[in-house]
């Protein structure tokens, strides 16, 4: 059992009954160090045993978001000024060894005791939160009733941060795309390390990089294997990304204190990237979403704790659509050098299922080199490039099966453009993607980001054109989908 020490947490009646009494209310900032008891209970403090790998995060006013000038951003970026008040963040990601002491299972796609804990689905996370607590006699902070999760925010124990509190703490002050000065190299995060911060505007010229392309370990690591941020915290940038209690949605543009997101939604956000994710996507405001039923080898679970009692409770209503797939499907896809036509029309012989090729009114170069060029810059300017051939009977359709390569980590915008062409709500996009070893990258994200009211099913990778095993991959993925075949 971790060696821990006493710290106090000053429960929020506490706080006003100070205040009642005339005395000054201790300021936000003054909030007890981990290593210190800094108040002899008069009256009733709330004293809770705080891990000695946690680490007080000093509430405070930053702008979160990036900057328009930011390389590589989204448009869901959106700078806006947001306060936090103090809370207690684990150093390390949740480890395999303390996922499984607390639930009796280790559901990770690696394995290592310390290692972290992946392949856990937000619920799944919820739910240690809460398993934890009791174990260690704190008080569970979410009741879950089927998808609705509601999060009570005087109840001290072991939570989730807040979308806010992890982009505070990852940034620790900065306002550059990283908390470190220079974008990280492979030596100080684990990342997809061929592909450093700015390689894809400058593939053909790697002289002109910050950060060189280095190894790319195809695994996670050992927490705490890399230097820490300015706050103590290590992988804040790659190892496994993090799930937070927020709903993916657009951030407000006013100030914010203590924000929790949207009151309901189809996606939970997960931040920090993964030992799989290009550097651009490991940003400290990058966001990434997937609903919050499902896991991936890429997103584990970091750990906070309230420094004080906070009021009220958020309840998330999940309204995400839990129709199955099945139905009319149709294959869409699009290829640029005919892999993933390949695994379209092996699906269309093993289904029967209708078959549409996403088409250019301007097709892109057929020269390789010029072709990661083009498609680096659309994607940078997040272009919608027209197409020249549409779906004109879309309501017919119940199942999507959305076929693309995976192109710098993410989709193709071709791709873009045919979802922001349809109404997907009430339907399931199951996508299957091409890749050259990048599996999904985050095209996943991107697919969900555009189409937030489709179910999405679950998602095939294929390595370039698939060899040998190919049919078979499909009529698996084809049967865990529940699609039938002919
Ligand atoms: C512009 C471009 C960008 C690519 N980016 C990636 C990538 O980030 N990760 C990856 O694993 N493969 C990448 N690839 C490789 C393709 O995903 C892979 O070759 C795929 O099989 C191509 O499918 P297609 O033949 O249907 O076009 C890229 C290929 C191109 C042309």
């Amino acid at each position: 059992m971790r060696n821990r020490i006493l710290s106090l947490i000053l429960a929020g009646s506490m706080v006003l009954s100070l205040a009642a009494c005339g005395e000054k209310t201790p300021p936000a900032s003054s909030a007890p160090d981990s290593s210190e008891v800094t108040q002899s209970a008069e009256p009733a403090a709330a004293p809770i045993e705080v891990p000695e790998d946690f680490v007080l995060i000093q509430g405070g006013t930053f702008q979160m978001g990036s900057p328009e000038t930011e390389a590589w951003r989204s448009a869901d970026e959106t700078q806006h000024p947001v306060t936090v008040s103090n809370f207690y963040m684990s150093a390390y990601e949740v480890t395999q060894s303390e996922y499984a002491e607390i639930m009796g299972e280790n559901p990770s796609n690696f394995s290592g005791d310390t290692l972290p804990v992946e392949n856990v689905s937000w619920l799944d996370a919820v739910a240690y939160c809460n398993a934890r607590s009791e174990a260690e006699g704190l008080t569970p902070v979410y009741t879950v009733d089927g998808q609705t999760v509601t999060w009570d925010r005087s109840a001290i124990g072991y939570r989730l941060p807040t979308e806010a509190e992890w982009e505070y703490a990852c940034r620790a002050g900065t306002t550059t795309p990283f908390y470190m000065e220079n974008s990280p190299s492979a030596e100080e995060a684990n990342y997809y390390g061929h592909y450093p911060y700015q390689i894809e505007d400058n593939y053909f010229n790697q002289g002109v990089l910050e950060v060189k392309p280095g190894e790319y370990r195809q695994t996670t690591v050992p927490v705490g294997s890399f230097e820490g941020n300015p706050n103590g915290l290590y992988d804040m940038h790659g190892n496994v990304s993090e799930w937070v209690w927020d709903y993916y949605g657009a951030y407000p543009t006013e100030e914010q204190t203590d924000p929790t997101g949207p009151d309901s939604g189809t996606l939970r956000v997960y931040r920090g990237g993964g030992w799989n994710d290009f550097a651009k996507n490991v940003r400290s405001a990058y966001r990434a979403t997937m609903e919050q039923g499902k896991g991936s080898f890429n997103i584990g679970i970091r750990l906070v704790l309230n420094a004080a009692a906070g009021t009220g409770s958020v309840a998330g209503t999940n309204t995400q659509n839990t129709g199955s797939s099945g139905g009319n499907v149709l294959i869409a896809y699009f290829t640029w050098g005919g892999n993933t036509e390949g695994i379209a029309e092996e699906i269309q012989a093993q289904t029967g299922a209708d078959l549409f090729e996403i088409e250019l009114v301007e097709p892109y170069s057929s020269d390789y080199n010029t072709v990661l060029n083009q498609a680096q810059r659309d994607q940078s300017e997040q272009a919608r490039p027209e197409l020249s051939t549409h779906v004109e009977n879309m309501e017919d359709y119940d199942t999507i099966l959305l076929g693309y390569p995976n192109w710098w980590a993410s989709i193709p915008m071709p791709v873009a453009s045919f979802l922001e062409e349809y109404d997907f709500s009430g339907k399931t996009i199951i996508p299957f993607c091409s890749h050259g070893g990048g599996r999904f990258g985050q095209s996943l994200t991107a697919i969900a980001k555009l189409a937030p009211d489709a179910v999405m099913g679950e998602a095939l990778s294929i390595h370039y054109s698939g060899g040998a095993s190919m049919p078979d991959d499909v009529a698996a993925w084809l049967d865990t989908n529940h699609i039938s075949a002919n």
